[in-house]
């Protein structure tokens, strides 16, 4: 038997990309999908139904079960539609892979409203809306699994990504609290941070030699590498499997650490500007982070 037979998964964001693999190796698993994208473009511009019928076709043609669907999965409503959608077309729900992603670029001094908004609604707004509108389902199912798409430019750290980072780092946050509370309902919440070679990142500029062999290096990621890991989470073998963080870079795996007290110290009387500078910062400094970004922490090519 499969591994994920008999279920049904939404993947958001799966005309192209990360999402297009994990919907065609969710399909190659035995599970009936659909295929969630509005086709727009990295910075969320524009429609086209096309990317979404596309990756619903390619999987029909291959002898599994798909369906397209076109909702945004910004606002309440239309993501509301994508999981009625789901249940209407397969008649139940097994899982939701929160996906979908865009891109608005500027350093914070210079972040537009507009920009940090876009990208607040489609990964952080959309992954809540689309998780809530599944929630009563898993409840009443009594199971039910989620996977959200995390990044290291939050869990790290990034420049120029203010909006995305945050958005980012809230989705772990979200994953971790439907974790706590769907427990009890035997549902489950994970997330990954892949890293991988799509059109998100394939605007890095290849002028010296240098950035070539680079980008040569970065193409290694490739998208399908992350999906495994996604089936994996979404089947019954990992049932017992929630709250956790996984990274993935072409073939290697990481858990990712969850932010617990490094170091604590303590004065009886209490703390004042005073012994904080003389006391407590000294202490604490051996431990403080540097800034760090993504980049600075998977320093080494990927394998
Ligand atoms: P991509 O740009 O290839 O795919 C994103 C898809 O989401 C596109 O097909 C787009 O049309 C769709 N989309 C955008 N807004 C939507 C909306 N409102 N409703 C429905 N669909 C919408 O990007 P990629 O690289 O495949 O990213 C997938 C996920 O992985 C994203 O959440 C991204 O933030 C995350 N990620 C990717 C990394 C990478 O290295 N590629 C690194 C870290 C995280």
């Amino acid at each position: 038997m499969k591994a994920l037979e008999g279920k049904a998964v939404l993947v958001t964001g799966a005309g192209g990309g990360i999402g297009r693999d994990f919907a065609l190796a969710m399909a190659a698993a035995g599970a009936k999908v659909l295929v969630n994208d509005i086709g727009t473009s990295v910075k969320g511009e524009g429609r086209d139904a096309g990317p979404a019928q596309q990756v619903a076709d390619e999987i029909r043609s291959l002898g599994g079960i798909a369906l397209a669907n076109t909702d945004s999965v910004s606002e309440w409503e239309s993501a509301n539609r994508i999981v009625a959608n789901a249940l209407d077309a397969f008649g139940r729900l097994d899982v939701v892979v929160n996906n979908a992603g865009i891109l608005r670029d500027r350093f914070f001094f210079n972040m537009s409203l507009e920009e940090w908004r876009a990208v607040i609604d489609v990964h952080l707004n959309g992954s809540f809306y689309v998780s809530r509108a599944a929630a009563p389902h898993f409840k009443s199912q009594q199971s039910g699994c989620y996977v959200h798409m995390t990044s290291t430019s939050g869990l790290v750290g990034n420049l120029g990504q203010a909006n995305y980072s945050a958005a980012k780092l809230g989705i772990a946050g979200l994953s971790k609290s439907i974790a706590l509370d769907m427990a009890k309902f035997h549902v489950r919440s994970n997330c990954i941070s892949p890293f991988a070679w799509s059109r998100m990142i394939g605007s890095i500029p290849t002028e010296t030699e240098d950035q070539k062999a680079r980008v040569e290096k970065l193409k290694s990621m490739e998208t399908a590498k992350i999906a495994p890991l996604a089936v994996y989470l979404a089947s019954d073998a990992a049932k017992d499997l929630t709250g956790q963080i996984f990274a993935v870079r072409a073939n290697e795996l990481f858990l990712m650490s969850q932010s617990r007290p490094l170091r604590s110290v303590h004065r009886a009387e209490g703390w004042t500007p005073e012994t904080i500078a003389s006391h407590a910062i000294p202490a604490l400094r051996p431990h403080f982070y540097p800034l760090d970004r993504s980049q600075d922490v998977f320093s080494w090519d990927p394998l």
